[in-house]
């Protein structure tokens, strides 16, 4: 029997439709724990799962969301199309095979990295439009898009991705790129939110969660849905990820919440967009 966690507050997209602030992240959940994993954490309460054609665990989140009982229109799953797959009939194929893996229906659909490298990215764009407008897909947006990214697909005309999933975190707060977003209409999806693990270590992070009574991942969290944005953490146990929802019953004062930010000092947990040009 799992239990919602209606706590969670929702943010309208730009397209009129609305996504669970906080949810739960599968990158580096391996695909024979995936099923296992999901489900606890769907038995903990989250609601939004974000998984990813790249990380090859679709079929155990869809066997998750299946055996959970949970009815469709009470979830939100986000995937991503993989950077082998920008070409238009490798694009409809692999979207296919997500649609098959995870039960049918996708509610947001993501380009996961730009490879602005190898082709203008109003291309894969073009072929993702196709994709909202014949298949089951709710939703499409961007991941890692810089704001020159975005810029280009403007220009290009099409309609504006309803969000951009971007690094976010007290190291590495991106806040001019967040900025940008939010200029555009465009909500900021904030990934790797616990820096990989690196916040569990830092002093100041320590010292401030014992001094509010809580845990340095509840506070970094706290800090990323106060600012506004969407974020799904991803943990492998299920009393890390009850910990993880309960961020919605406290507030950080302004002065916390820049003393979280001023420890940004341009540290990213994973790639730089301009540079990263992995195509598997
Ligand atoms: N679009 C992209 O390019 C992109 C890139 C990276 C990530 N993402 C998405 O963002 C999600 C989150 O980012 P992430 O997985 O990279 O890292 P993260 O959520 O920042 O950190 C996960 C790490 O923190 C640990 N952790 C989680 N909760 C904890 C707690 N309460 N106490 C102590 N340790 C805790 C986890 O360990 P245990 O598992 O051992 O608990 C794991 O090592 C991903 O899962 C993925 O969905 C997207």
């Amino acid at each position: 029997m799992t239990s919602p966690a209606p706590q969670v507050p929702a943010v309208s997209l730009s397209d009129g439709r609305v996504i669970p602030q906080l949810g739960f992240g599968t990158f580096r959940v391996p695909p024979e724990d995936a099923e296992r994993v999901v489900s606890d954490a769907l038995e903990a309460g989250y609601r939004h799962l974000d998984t990813a054609q790249m990380y090859g665990n679709e079929e155990g989140v869809g066997r998750a969301i299946a055996s959970s009982g949970i009815p469709g229109d009470e979830l939100w799953v986000t995937t991503k199309l993989n950077n082998t797959f920008h070409d238009r009939d490798a694009a409809l194929a692999a979207t296919e095979r997500s649609l098959a893996a995870l039960g049918g229906r996708i509610d947001l659909y993501l380009v996961h990295w730009p490879l602005a490298m190898y082709a203008d990215v109003a291309r894969v764009w073009a072929v993702m439009e196709e994709i909202h407008a014949e298949m089951e897909v709710g939703s499409i947006g961007v991941s890692n898009f810089t704001a020159a990214n975005l810029d280009r697909l403007a220009e290009a005309g099409g309609p504006t991705p309803v969000v951009n999933q971007i690094e976010s975190n007290p190291y590495f707060v991106n806040d001019d790129l967040r900025s940008n977003c939010n200029d555009k209409g465009i909500a900021v999806e904030a990934w790797s939110p616990l820096a990989q693990g690196k916040v569990f270590d830092d002093p100041q992070l320590i010292a401030l969660a014992d001094q509010i009574g809580r845990t340095v991942s509840q506070v970094v969290l706290r800090w990323t849905v106060q600012r506004g944005d969407i974020v799904f953490p991803k943990s492998s146990k299920p009393a890390r990820m009850r910990d993880n929802l309960e961020v919605f019953d406290f507030e950080l004062t302004d002065e916390q919440m820049a003393a979280i930010s001023a420890l940004h000092d341009g540290t990213r947990s994973g790639p730089d967009p301009d540079l990263f040009d992995r195509r598997g």
